[in-house]
């Protein structure tokens, strides 16, 4: 459930009205709702209850200081994939001690900075990685704590470019060469072998492929206990959230609405089918959720520029592009556009949603029934608290958006939107151009 409602016909988060958000600071803008993120927090960690369990925000969702400082009071802890995450989460205050390191292609630099800051684990995605982080931590005179990411080969079912558990992807090292990796690694004089860890994919929609996954590990992570004393298991993260109706998402009366086959993937059912494969481990647990904490908790506010009327179809043209918001056109991924203001007299219109960028897939809807709306007013895009922001650019030298954080009927800016003289601030001009 989320806090994003309309109150009358305007659309608010928590009680903060979205139209005064987009006219003090501008659009594009992202919103945030503390309380919908501090909600899928404790449903997600009371869905484990009696489990050891440590969240470990998967960060790269959505990494804005503010959210990593909100989580972290909340005590999550942090999965980072890059030096520069890692020294986002210091910048945060918040402790890395609890913290993973994942990712297929650490640099020395980045296992140095991860070692020297007292990451939890590194977790680990081939043979020559051990054996890098194994020199790395000979060089600082101390051991190294490592899992290994090991590829279940399991079909997610969910969108290619986010699956990665599958034995083609090019994550973890495959189930059947794990127990030599692991014997391998013990020889390794400056390791640590301390846990397990899988990663299937991303938005993820129904149980069946974790239960499957852990259900594959099992044998080896009691082999791995018994061989190595092993102390965790990490499950990755990948809940999916709701992206269709996402509004409507948002009142209990929806859930209980949704047949049970087709009732999303809620916390709750992750926790009853997980619980009683892993309470018999005994091990502690790790979770990496990204999209399930923040996803739902985030919009981004859009200004219509225009409504251009072409031959047979129409053209909503918002001042938010595909640098803004990637994902549509990378992922085809769908994302509900409502407006502001809601107006029931008005007509519904059909219209293809484009942003301004010179390109024909800057193209967030085609054929979306909207209300009519027209220049000045705003929309918002739902479900856009994670990978947003996070994957946004500066294509046609556009700013990055700014970011807002609401919480009951207050709100501040939480990053400014970027300004042209910071945009080209590194670059120059070599003197013999001039
Ligand atoms: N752990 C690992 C090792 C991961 O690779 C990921 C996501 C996560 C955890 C968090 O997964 P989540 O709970 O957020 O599903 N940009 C894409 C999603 C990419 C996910 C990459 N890995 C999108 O916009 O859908």
């Amino acid at each position: 459930m989320h806090r994003f409602h309309y109150v009358g016909n305007t659309l608010h988060c928590e009680s903060v009205d979205l139209a005064a958000v987009a006219k003090l600071y501008g659009t594009p803008t992202y919103v945030y709702s503390a309380a919908t993120i501090e909600d899928n927090h404790r449903r997600l960690v009371g869905s484990l209850d009696g489990l050891d369990a440590q969240v470990c925000y998967a960060m790269k969702a959505n990494s804005s200081l503010a959210l990593l400082r909100l989580l972290a009071n909340l005590g999550t802890a942090f999965d980072v994939v890059s030096g520069g995450e890692l020294r986002r989460v210091r910048a945060a205050g918040a402790p890395l001690d609890r913290s993973v390191f994942a990712g297929v292609g650490k640099t020395e630099a980045e296992i140095r900075l991860a070692l020297e800051a007292g990451i939890y684990a590194l977790h680990v995605e081939s043979e020559p990685e051990l054996a890098r982080i194994n020199h790395v931590a000979g060089q600082l005179g101390r051991k190294a704590p490592v899992a290994i990411r090991v590829n279940p080969d399991v079909d997610a079912r969910t969108h290619a470019k986010i699956t990665t558990g599958k034995s083609e992807n090019k994550f973890g090292i495959p189930l059947r060469f794990a127990p030599a990796a692991y014997e391998a690694a013990a020889k390794l004089p400056h390791l640590e072998l301390k846990g397990v860890q899988m990663h299937i994919g991303s938005q993820l929609t129904a149980v069946g492929p974790f239960v499957e996954a852990v259900e594959k590990l099992t044998p080896l992570v009691r082999q791995l206990q018994r061989d190595y004393g092993i102390t965790y298991f990490s499950v990755g993260g990948g809940i999916g959230i709701v992206y269709q109706e996402a509004l409507a998402s948002g009142e209990a009366a929806w859930w209980d609405a949704q047949p049970a086959d087709r009732r999303p993937l809620t916390p709750e059912a992750y926790g009853a089918a997980l619980k009683p494969l892993l309470q018999p481990l005994g091990l502690k647990l790790l979770l990496e959720p990204g999209r399930f904490l923040v996803g739902n908790a985030g919009v981004l506010l859009s200004r219509v520029e225009y409504l251009k009327r072409g031959h047979g179809r129409n053209f909503l043209i918002l001042d938010a592009g595909m640098n803004d918001l990637v994902r549509p056109v990378m992922y085809d991924a769908y994302h509900e556009i409502v407006p502001l203001q809601r107006d029931t007299s008005r007509r519904a219109l059909k219209v293809d949603v484009v942003g301004p960028i010179c390109e024909s897939g800057d193209c967030f809807a085609k054929d979306r029934t909207l209300q009519e709306v027209g220049e000045g007013e705003y929309v918002a895009f739902l479900s856009a608290g994670a990978y947003g922001q996070v994957m946004a650019n500066r294509y046609n030298t556009r700013p990055l958006s700014a970011e807002v954080l609401v919480r009951g009927s207050s709100f501040e800016l939480i990053n400014a939107r970027e300004t042209f003289e910071q945009m080209i601030a590194s670059e120059r001009v070599p003197a013999w151009l001039k």
